[in-house]
C-alpha cells in the first residue's frame, strides 16, 4: 500500500541521524537487533573485531542498549549503516569503549559484500567529525596487527599511527586523530 510505504520511509527518514555522500547513518535501535546481528556474526567482520567469536543476540542487545546510554548522554554512540533508498544494513561505525580501563574508540566494519568501495572510511570519516563536534580529542582507533585493511582505513581517514601493545593475541596498533590536524 504506497500510503504505508510512504508512513514507512517518512519514519525511516526521522532516524536517519549523519548523511554522507553516499551513505546513511542511524543511531544502533533495538529494531536493528537482528540486522546487526546477522553483521556481526559473518565470518569476516567478527575474525579480528570479536576475535572469532560468535556473539550472541544478548551481545548485540546490550550493544544497542549501551549505545543508547552514550547517546543521551554525550552523542557518541553507534550507527548502522545503510545505502540511501533501502533498508539493508551494510556495516556499522561510531564509539565504543575498548580496553581496561575503558577508552572510547573509534569502530567501524562492513559486510564482506560491501567492502573495496570506500564505506568504511566515508562512514568513520563521519563519525570522526562528530566526535569532534562533541568535544573528543583526541579519537583513538585501534586495530589487531594483522588486520591489514582496518589499518589501511585508519591510514586512509588521516589518522597518525601511535603505539604497538602487545594487547589480543597478535598485539594492537593504535591510531589517533587529533581535531587540529583535522581537515
Ligand atoms: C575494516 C573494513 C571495514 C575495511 O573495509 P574496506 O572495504 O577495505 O574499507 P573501505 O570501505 O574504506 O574501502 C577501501 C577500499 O575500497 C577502495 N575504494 C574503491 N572506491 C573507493 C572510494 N570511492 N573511496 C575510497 N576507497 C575506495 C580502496 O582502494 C580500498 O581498497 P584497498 O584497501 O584494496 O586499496 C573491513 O575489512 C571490515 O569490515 N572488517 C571487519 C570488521 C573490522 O575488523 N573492523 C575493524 C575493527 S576497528
Amino acid at each position: 500500500v504506497p500510503e504505508r510505504d510512504g508512513d514507512e520511509a517518512a519514519a525511516f527518514a526521522r532516524r536517519v541521524d549523519i548523511e554522507t555522500e553516499r551513505l546513511r547513518l542511524v543511531p544502533f535501535a533495538a529494531v536493528d537487533t537482528d540486522a546487526l546481528h546477522a553483521v556481526f556474526v559473518d565470518a569476516d567482520v567478527r575474525r579480528f573485531l570479536l576475535d572469532d567469536q560468535i556473539v550472541p543476540r544478548e551481545w548485540v542487545e546490550a550493544e544497542i542498549a549501551e549505545s543508547d546510554v552514550r547517546f543521551a548522554a554525550s552523542g557518541a554512540g553507534l550507527w548502522s549503516i545503510r545505502e540511501p533508498g533501502t533498508p539493508v544494513i551494510v556495516g556499522f561505525t561510531g564509539f565504543r569503549p575498548f580496553f581496561d580501563p575503558p577508552e572510547l574508540q573509534l569502530l567501524y566494519g562492513l559486510r564482506p559484500t560491501h567492502w573495496g568501495h570506500g564505506f568504511a572510511t566515508e562512514a568513520a570519516r563521519a563519525a570522526l567529525a562528530r566526535g569532534f563536534e562533541l568535544g573528543m580529542d583526541p579519537i583513538v582507533a585501534a586495530a589487531d596487527r594483522p588486520n591489514v585493511a582496518s589499518i589501511r582505513v585508519m591510514e586512509r581517514l588521516g589518522m597518525r599511527r601511535d603505539r604497538t601493545t602487545d594487547d589480543g593475541r597478535d598485539g594492537t596498533v593504535f591510531y589517533v586523530a587529533r581535531r587540529s590536524e583535522w581537515r
